[in-house]
């Protein structure tokens, strides 16, 4: 291996490590606004979260999640983090149900009946 192939091969490392990392440390919802993908997350809401948050997720023994003030905040990587982790007052963490994907989708789906 010359130097020019060494420096190659580490710049891709580098690269590699800095797009599995990004992924990972995702922070905002790649489908906001995606008609499609809302229409996933209401179906992922209905059958996952429908029965303690209610109908349209405007609370039922639960909080309402159609308010734009959260008790654990509002932007999509808080939103991502109490649904992913779950919260001690009683609302589990989603991440291995669900996953990635599945949690960004409800959360298209919140936000397009956020009032
Ligand atoms: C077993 C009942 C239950 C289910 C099912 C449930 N939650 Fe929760 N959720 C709760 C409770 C209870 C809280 C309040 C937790 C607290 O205040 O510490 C909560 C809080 C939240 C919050 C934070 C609200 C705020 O004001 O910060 C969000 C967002 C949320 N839930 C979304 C969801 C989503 C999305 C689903 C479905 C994937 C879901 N929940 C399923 C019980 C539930």
């Amino acid at each position: 291996m010359n130097k020019t192939t060494v420096g190659s091969s580490l710049a891709m490392a580098v690269l590699i490590t800095g797009i599995s990392f990004g992924a990972g440390l995702q922070t905002k919802n790649p489908y906001e606004g995606n008609q499609k993908m809302i229409k996933e997350g209401l179906k992922i809401y209905e059958f996952n979260c429908k029965s303690c948050h209610g109908e349209g997720a405007k609370g039922e023994i639960c909080p309402d999640l159609t308010t734009k003030k959260k008790k654990y905040g509002n932007s999509d990587a808080d939103l991502f983090d109490t649904i992913a982790k779950g919260k001690q007052g009683g609302m589990p963490n989603w991440d291995k149900t669900l996953g990635t994907e599945k949690i960004w989708k409800v959360i298209a789906y919140l936000r397009s009946i956020e009032k």
